[in-house]
Formats: structure tokens, C-alpha cells, sequence
């Protein structure tokens, strides 16, 4: 539990925050087609090298999540992932959920799954090098959802997980994600992220789980992607502050997911949420806010490899200059 504890802190050490480059081997897939580069193990791999061996990245970034496969895989010069990282200052993670699936009795909605054979897995996972894990629930807004069946049992999956991850020296990242889906205001998405988190509180607190050994990952709360006016970081920064605020001053940290923001858009939100006073640092532990421009820049061109890289550093630089804006607003 100590050792949980003391990782959870690393994770959201002043100034730092997480980068997600943990997207399912479908998913990674789809977005390299989309930048115009063939979908192969190989090419995934060259990509989270990429990302991985950007110069300066233990600047602003304290860990960074790969999948399974990644985790598995070698840097081009034949050290594995986990031991690359490690000896540039950032530590490994590793997605161990196996994604949201239909639930059944539950129309539209998902349960992550992953829970079978958990813990023989992290111990796996800890043994070549991972640090912590993390596992996403989603939720969507719609008429009458999220229903209290999806709450619930996302929200024990995701405290089963957390417990297992404590047990095996792993500390979890605990990610219920309100999705940006729909045409609501952000009053709604402000309801639900309430309901949900107030479900993986009691689900966590009924399995024991140490708060101060995880770290929460959690969306902010903003209007839904269809609404016609989006909220301004003052209001997306107050209304999430709102609603983080159920949770007591013994968790570790808060380090947000991105959502489908714009890049700079979850920049100034992040920025925003320094000006509220909190016993738990707000950082971040974005995917697409951060790797997106990257794969824009170096769409698989071995010549553009550094580019890409620069593409990154800039977006971790930004937003690990947002969460420093902490130590000036609230000086210790
Ligand atoms: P986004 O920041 O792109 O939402 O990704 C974060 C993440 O880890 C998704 O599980």
C-alpha cells in the first residue's frame, strides 16, 4: 500500500501530468488509416517509440499508459518499453481494462470488462515494469441514461479492478468517463458526473480501496459536443471543481482525460481549474489532447520522426505549464 501510495504522488507530482498512449490495437489501428499509414504491429510500434523517446518528456510527463501489445513490444534498439521509459525519468502504465461491451439487459449501454484472470495479469504486468494500470468506464448521456444499472455496475468493475491493482503493488488509475456525446448543457453532464462518481466512491470505499493510492481519472465537466454554445474554462473549471469536491482531501490526484476536446481547448480548461483551491493537485493524463497533433505531423515519414516528436513536446509543455500555474495561484 505504501508503495502505491508513493507512485500515486510521482503521478501527479507539481508541474507534471500523464500521457495516454494506451488506445486498443483497433483503435491505434484506425487512427494511424486515417493519417495515411498502413495499420501494422510494426508501424504502432515505430509510432509509440515516437512518442516515447520524445527529448524532454519527463519534463511535464511523469508517466505514460501503453496497451498490452506496446508493453510487449522493443524499442528499435531492443530495449522493451517499460525499461526505455523507466531510464528517461517517466514511469510505465498499462491499460488492463478490455474495453466497453454491450451490457446485457442494458439497451445502448456498456460494462468495461477485464476482470477475469486480473490479478495474474498485474502480476505479470508488474513484473516486467509497469507502475501503475488504468481502466475506463463510459457512460453516455441520453434520454434517461445513464440508467442506474450502468452506473452501478461500472462502478463495481472499476473498484474490483482498483482493489486488485492495490494488491498487486499497482497503482490504479480509476477513469469513469462522461462522454461528450450529445447536444446537452453542461448542467447535465455536471448531474451525471455526480451520480457516477458518488457510485465509484461507495464502490471503492465497499472494497477497501486506499484513495490516497490511486489516482482519479475523470472527465471535465462540459457541454455535450452538439450543444450549440460551449462553455468558457471559468465555468468548465467551476462546475468540475463543483463536483470533485465530494471527494475527500485523502486522494491522491485528479488527472483528467481529454475527451475529444480540442487540444488547446482542454489546455485552457486545465489552466482554468488552478484558480480553484483543492487539497488534491488537478493535472492531466490526456490522449488525444496530446498525441493528435503529433500523428498529424509525422503521419509514419521516417523524416519526420522529430517533428512529430516537437508536435508532442509542445502540447506536454503547455499543459504541464497549465498545472505549474497551481504553485503561483496557491503558493504553499
Ligand atoms: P482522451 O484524452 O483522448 O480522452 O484519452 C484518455 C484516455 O486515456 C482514454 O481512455
Amino acid at each position: 500500500m505504501g508503495s502505491c501510495r508513493q507512485i500515486a504522488a510521482q503521478l501527479v507530482a507539481p508541474g507534471k501530468g500523464v500521457l495516454a498512449a494506451d488506445e486498443s490495437i483497433a483503435t491505434m489501428s484506425g487512427r494511424l488509416e486515417k493519417a495515411g499509414v498502413e495499420a501494422t504491429a510494426e508501424n504502432r510500434r515505430r509510432y509509440r517509440q515516437l512518442l516515447a523517446s520524445t527529448p524532454g518528456l519527463a519534463d511535464g510527463a511523469s508517466g505514460i499508459i501503453f496497451c498490452d501489445e506496446t508493453l510487449g513490444q522493443d524499442f528499435s534498439d531492443g530495449t522493451p518499453f517499460a525499461q526505455a521509459v523507466r531510464a528517461a525519468g517517466v514511469l510505465p502504465g498499462i491499460k488492463v481494462d478490455t474495453g466497453a461491451k454491450p451490457c446485457p439487459g442494458l439497451p445502448g449501454e456498456t460494462v468495461t470488462e477485464g476482470l477475469d484472470g486480473l490479478p495474474a495479469r498485474l502480476e505479470h504486468y508488474a513484473g516486467i515494469g509497469a507502475a501503475f494500470a488504468k481502466w475506463r468506464a463510459v457512460y453516455v448521456i441520453g434520454d434517461g441514461l445513464p440508467s442506474a444499472g450502468a452506473i452501478r455496475s461500472n462502478a463495481n468493475a472499476l473498484a474490483r479492478y482498483a482493489a486488485a491493482c492495490q494488491a498487486a503493488g499497482l497503482v490504479p488509475v480509476v477513469e469513469p468517463e462522461v462522454l461528450m456525446d450529445g447536444a446537452h448543457p453542461i448542467e447535465r453532464c455536471a448531474e451525471v458526473t455526480a451520480v457516477v462518481q458518488a457510485a465509484v466512491r461507495e464502490e471503492l470505499e465497499l472494497l477497501g480501496v486506499d484513495l490516497a493510492g490511486i489516482v482519479l481519472k475523470p472527465n471535465m465537466v462540459v457541454e455535450g459536443k452538439d450543444h450549440p454554445e460551449p462553455s468558457s474554462p471559468e465555468r468548465v473549471a467551476e462546475s468540475t471543481v463543483e463536483v470533485l469536491r465530494a471527494w475527500p482531501a485523502g486522494l491522491a490526484g485528479v488527472a483528467f482525460l481529454s475527451g475529444g476536446q480540442p487540444p488547446e481547448r482542454a489546455t485552457a480548461n486545465l489552466e482554468a481549474m488552478q484558480h480553484h483551491p483543492t487539497p488534491w493537485p488537478l493535472t492531466f493524463s490526456f490522449g488525444r489532447a496530446l498525441v493528435d497533433p503529433a500523428l498529424a505531423a509525422w503521419h509514419g515519414e521516417p523524416a519526420l520522426v522529430e517533428a512529430g516528436q516537437a508536435a508532442l513536446a509542445e502540447r506536454v509543455a503547455a499543459n504541464a505549464e497549465a498545472v505549474r500555474r497551481r504553485a503561483q495561484l496557491q503558493p504553499a
